[in-house]
């Protein structure tokens, strides 16, 4: 099998209908089904080099070597691939985000995405982009969905995400506001174990999830935001009481965090369709319209505990870049 170096770019998505919970942990397959928004503004950009003369696996994630858990996640996904094709050649993988990394704002989605491409590539494997997508799966659930540009699905229980609708058919923008600095303090795959293990709002989360999910996907392909918005607040805030409720509690709430979705509740009161989403982090992502993008974004740089906002429009999909000659 013919191996070669090969880089790809993936794009972070936000969920507009969130995932919490895994339905299986050993193939990490998620307990509801989701469905996202991919960002045009949050990149991951990921080279992966075959090298049979390496001895192991060397990584390098936004300039620093890494090792332990993001060490593990990444030879995992090598092994996968390795196993497939028989191939024993170690890989050097540099990795860098245009974006604050596992801050809430997706990181490991558009970097898992960008790995299995880059991967599945330089090993010499075909595979579509549905393979890549489950692929990515393996890694973290989210990044399922970032092999897709616009509107993606990934229902439970199943292995790959499905492109929903493309971007340029209902252009919907995201204003994120960055409410804290630093690295978060629980990730997601611990902070989902926790409330599964122990939030009694759990499985009135699992309950009613696909439902909203369903309305979101509705109001989605029928492109009404005014529909969508008030579906997408709960889905996020449905998902955040069921973390709320676990002991001890999981709040990834900053005091920013409840200034900004006061000040988008009032931006609607005076006309302007505006949304928050939040993850599990303390930024809040913020749905409208093009057309509003500026005046959303003026409004929340005056938010105290605003420390800084970025806008995105829908991203494309996943897609390998030339080699440098
Ligand atoms: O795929 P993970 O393990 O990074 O989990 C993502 C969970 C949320 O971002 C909170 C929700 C979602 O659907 O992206």
């Amino acid at each position: 099998m013919s191996e070669r170096a090969a880089t790809a770019v993936a794009h972070a998505n936000i969920a507009l209908a969130k995932y919490w919970g895994k339905a299986e942990r050993a193939r990490n397959l998620p307990a509801v089904p989701s469905l996202s928004l991919t960002l045009d503004a949050l990149r991951s950009t990921t080279r992966v080099v075959p090298d049979a003369a390496l001895r192991a696996d060397e990584v390098v994630l936004d300039g620093a070597v890494a090792s332990g858990r993001s060490l593990e996640r990444v030879v995992r996904m090598l092994d996968e691939i390795r196993a497939k094709t028989g191939s024993e050649s170690r890989a050097r993988v540099v990795s860098s985000n245009d974006f604050p990394t596992a801050a809430g704002l997706a990181s490991s989605a558009s970097g898992f995405a960008a790995l299995a491409l880059a991967t599945t590539t330089a090993y010499g494997l075909a595979a579509t982009p549905s393979d890549v997508s489950a692929l990515a799966r393996r890694a973290s659930a989210s990044a399922a969905r970032s092999v897709y540009g616009g509107y993606v699905a990934l229902r439970s229980g199943v292995e790959a995400a499905e492109p929903v609708l493309r971007a340029e058919e209902f252009p919907l923008a995201m204003v994120i506001a960055l409410t804290a600095s630093g690295p978060k303090s629980i990730g997601s795959t611990e902070g989902m174990r926790h409330t599964e293990e122990t939030s009694p709002y759990y499985a009135a989360w699992l309950a009613n999830a696909p439902a909203l999910f369903e309305e979101i996907r509705t109001a989605l392909l029928a492109r009404d935001l005014e529909r969508l918005g008030p579906l997408v607040e709960q889905s996020a805030l449905m998902m955040h009481a069921s973390m709320l409720a676990a002991r001890p509690a999981l709040v990834y709430f900053a005091p920013g965090t409840l200034r900004v979705m006061e000040r988008v509740r009032a931006l609607r009161a005076a006309g302007t369709l505006a949304f928050s989403t939040m993850d599990a982090g303390p930024h809040v992502k913020v749905l409208t319209e093009p057309g509003s993008v500026t005046a959303v974004e003026s409004a929340l740089r005056g938010v105290e505990g605003v420390l800084d906002v970025r806008v995105s429009g829908a991203g494309p999909d996943a897609r390998l870049v030339p080699e440098p000659p």
